[in-house]
């Protein structure tokens, strides 16, 4: 466990390097620095944010943004990386019904990073800590378009998914997924989405092995049975697709990231 974030960790300071051979990393973290406290948002009355402002504009407004607006000085000179605009956009990696993510969903993607995407995992925070960055965030959410939402019921989630067979889940994966993903998975041949703030990227490449939002079998579950909120990628209902037949699937992923 410990040497996968460490490794994870070293790929993100390989990324940070590339960065920084094209940027002066002094001026990035400069812009990150002077931009104004985040105190200063209108939080919500009776809550002390005092501490997760300064853990958030020391982790995360770099890329995030000090409003949470995803417009951080990295993202601004990098346009591969789009962190998560707070305000605007919906959270995707959950285990709800109504597509808000629970407190435990926020903690486990803060925990782990997003290496995938260039999000490093908060190996510096202690638990509380990174408990205070998911409170913090869900009131930048709540600032924007999360005023008033909150989590559903979370779905239930099979104690071990069902083993599955990638035969199978190939004949599934024909019927619900290539039309997006391609039939080799790679999206090579498909289309463009937008996401819900209009930007167009092809659907992930299942070939490369890479989950966003991790990759347990549990994680790759709630992928499909609550969707990406924010892009075309949809949820599958228990009454289109059985525990069973989404085990099926998630053994055929796993098949086309090793091929
Ligand atoms: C180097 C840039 C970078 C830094 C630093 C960073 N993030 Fe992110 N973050 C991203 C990117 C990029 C995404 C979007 C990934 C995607 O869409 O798959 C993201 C997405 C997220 C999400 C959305 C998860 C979801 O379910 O949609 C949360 C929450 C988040 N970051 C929290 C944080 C917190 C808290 C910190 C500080 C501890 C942080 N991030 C630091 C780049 C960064
Ligand atoms: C309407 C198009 C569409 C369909 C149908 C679709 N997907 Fe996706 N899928 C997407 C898009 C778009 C993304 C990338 C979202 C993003 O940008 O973060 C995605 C992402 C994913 C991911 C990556 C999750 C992560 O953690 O990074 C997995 C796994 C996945 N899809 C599996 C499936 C499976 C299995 C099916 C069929 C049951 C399916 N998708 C059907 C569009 C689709």
């Amino acid at each position: 466990m410990n040497t996968i974030l460490k490794a994870l960790f070293f790929g993100f300071v390989l990324f940070l390097g590339t960065l920084i051979v094209f940027e002066s990393s002094a001026s990035l973290w400069a812009a990150a620095e002077s931009a104004p406290p985040s105190t200063e948002l209108p939080m919500p009355l009776g809550l002390d944010y005092q501490e997760g402002a300064r853990l958030y504009r020391r982790d995360c407004a770099s890329c995030h943004g000090v409003a949470g607006d995803g417009d951080g000085a990295l993202a601004e000179t990098n346009a591969l990386l789009r962190p998560r605009n707070f305000r605007e956009e919906p959270f995707r990696f959950l285990s709800t019904q109504n597509g808000v993510p629970t407190q435990g969903d926020l903690v486990k993607t803060i925990r782990r990073g997003i290496p995938e995407a260039g999000m490093p995992p908060t190996l510096q925070c202690s638990p509380e800590e990174t408990e205070t960055l998911a409170e913090y965030v869900w009131a930048l959410f709540q600032l924007g378009s999360g005023k008033g939402k909150t989590p559903g019921k979370v779905i239930s989630i099979p104690p071990s998914i069902p083993a599955g067979s990638a035969v199978q889940g190939e004949k599934l994966f024909a019927t619900y997924c290539s039309a997006c993903h391609g039939t080799d998975g790679t999206a090579k041949e498909s289309p463009e989405f937008p996401d819900s703030l209009g930007r167009l990227s092809k659907p992930r490449d299942l070939s490369s092995g890479k989950f966003h939002g991790g990759d347990t079998d549990t994680d790759l579950y709630c992928r499909i049975r609550c969707g990406l909120p924010g892009t075309a990628m949809p949820p599958f209902s228990i009454n289109q697709l059985t525990d069973q037949q989404v085990g099926d699937l998630i053994a055929f992923v796993r098949k086309l990231a090793r091929d």
